[in-house]
């Protein structure tokens, strides 16, 4: 690839879910292929692009502030290109123009690789641009689907320079999701469930070890749906596709985002079982612990089959670190079944949740069936009663920790050591196999590598130690600080 120098900078900002991190990363890359140069500081860019998300109101309205922030630079700066892209674009369309007239280019999740030759039409037309998917309701399900591309179709390059490290990859393995839960935004903005070919897949995966990547993370709204149908028949799923990526040499950890309660098969299992650089770690969001909530949300499974699920889970891979998410104050929620989720987060222990306070999303199924009666203050405090509980649980998991080694890939500064990190020795961040965010001191040339840390102290979500030795080294170079 020849990068052309045109001097004009590019800004991106991303909010939202690692799917967006990774468009991102193609959007940057096709810009640096135009001659952009990207930039951290948004008051020398060009061109300024907010990739955005709509899963929650909270998500949105920050990206409408910081268009309002950017109204009067507009003004004052008429050739400055404005755009914003992904699922907020896609679900808002024109209403962004409506809302933020000083916005030039308006890109849904399935348009992105457009972007470049929709700002070319900005400065050529000075008019404004918009390149969206049909929406869901709008024909036959394959005109739908064909209407949201992706990058990959397009054969784009994947530049480490445009990744948050240089040895860590996200890899999409499908696009959008038919599940269709009630309070979910994602089906509409992102389109059908779409797998894509394994041979693409590997190819990509293949590159990226090649280039130096240890760890890819496979993406999909509901990854462990993905399932490939060839010409021939014959159906590749997901374990067939861990096993396949799993042969590339020079790949340590593998690691596959985010799962779907029922799909969680056997097979699935055994295979992270059995793959040693499969991560032993499974995000499984169970959303709710009320069977009469997970009916409303139109989950799919009943709070005994999640556990059902959960037990098959500690059988099969007895070391595995399970995590989930959950919506508090869902439409209906009662104490009862409030009572019910933290019934469930003390029973399953898992490594880490996320808690959401349900945030009503237009055009969802939720919206049109029922009320959105559960007060914002009970939200908050069923969100803080939530977290508490499941903070207790993960200290007390995290204590088995102490006085263990464990192995971390160091992903870099910590977030503490972010804001000074002038210094070569500083406090540093990665995670295990399973997981786990793990902190200690060490020098920054050991970003990228994996060192094995004794645990020392442990905090709700961290795991606190210092360096034992680092990989192909001996410990008293690692003193020294070589
Ligand atoms: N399968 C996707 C889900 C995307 S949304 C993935 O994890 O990649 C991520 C999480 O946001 C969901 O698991 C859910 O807990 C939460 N969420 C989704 N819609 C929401 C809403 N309307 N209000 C609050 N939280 C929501
Ligand atoms: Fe959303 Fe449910 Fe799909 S949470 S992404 S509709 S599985």
């Amino acid at each position: 690839m020849v990068e052309r120098a045109t001097g004009k900078k590019l800004y991106i900002e991303t909010v939202g879910c690692q799917m967006n991190v990774l468009d991102s990363e193609f959007v940057a890359a096709a810009l640096a292929e135009r001659g952009y140069e990207l930039t951290d500081d948004i008051r020398r860019a060009d061109v300024i692009l907010f990739n955005t998300c709509s899963v929650r109101q909270h998500a949105e309205d920050k990206i409408y502030s910081a268009l309002g922030r950017l109204k009067h630079r507009k003004r004052r700066q008429p050739e400055l290109i404005i755009g914003v892209m992904g699922c907020m674009a896609q679900k808002d369309q024109k209403l962004i123009f409506h809302r933020a007239p000083h916005v030039d280019l308006v890109a849904g999740p399935g348009q992105l690789h457009r972007v470049p030759e929709l700002i070319e039409q900005v400065e050529r037309e000075r008019q404004r641009q918009m390149a969206v998917s049909l929406p869901r309701t709008a024909g036959a399900r394959g005109k739908v689907a064909e209407s949201f591309e992706t990058f990959e179709e397009h054969d784009p390059d994947r530049l480490a320079k445009f990744r948050p490290a240089r040895f860590q990859a996200y890899v999409r393995i499908m696009m959008g999701c038919d599940k269709f839960c009630t309070f979910c935004v994602v089906p509409s903005v992102r389109g059908p469930e779409q797998s894509r070919p394994p041979e693409a897949i590997l190819a990509e995966c293949k590159r990226l070890v090649d280039e130096g990547c240890v760890e890819i993370t496979l993406l999909g709204q509901t990854v462990n749906s993905y399932c490939y149908r060839h010409g021939d028949g014959r159906v590749t799923r997901l374990p067939d596709l861990l096993a396949a990526v799993h042969e590339l040499s020079g790949l340590r950890r593998l690691k596959f985002v985010t799962n779907y309660p029922r799909d969680m098969t056997d097979e699935l299992l055994d295979a992270v079982r059995s793959l040693p650089k499969v991560s032993p770690y499974l995000h499984v969001p169970a959303q709710s612990g009320s069977n009469a909530v997970l009916k409303r949300m139109k989950r799919g499974y009943t709070v005994e089959e999640y556990r059902e699920m959960v037990e098959r889970v500690r059988e099969r891979v007895p070391d595995a670190a399970l995590a989930s998410d959950f919506i508090v104050g869902f439409c209906g929620e009662t104490e009862e079944d409030f009572e019910a989720t933290c019934e469930l987060v003390r029973w399953a222990q898992f490594k880490n949740c996320f808690i959401f306070k349900y945030s009503p999303r237009p055009g969802t199924k939720a919206v049109e069936l029922y009320e959105d009666d559960v007060p914002e203050p009970v939200k908050r405090r069923r969100n803080n009663e939530l977290l508490a509980l499941q903070n207790a649980i993960g200290l007390a998991n995290n204590q088995r920790f102490i006085g263990k080694t464990v192995e971390v890939l160091v992903e870099g500064p910590s977030p503490v050591a972010r804001a000074s990190d002038a210094q070569d020795v500083l406090q540093l961040a990665g995670r295990t196999h399973d997981d786990r965010i793990v902190v200690f001191d060490g020098n920054r040339r050991l970003i990228g590598e994996f060192v094995q840390v004794r645990v020392t102290a442990v905090t709700p979500t961290t795991l606190i130690g210092s360096i034992v030795t680092v990989e192909g080294k001996l410990p008293s170079l690692v003193q020294a600080g070589l």
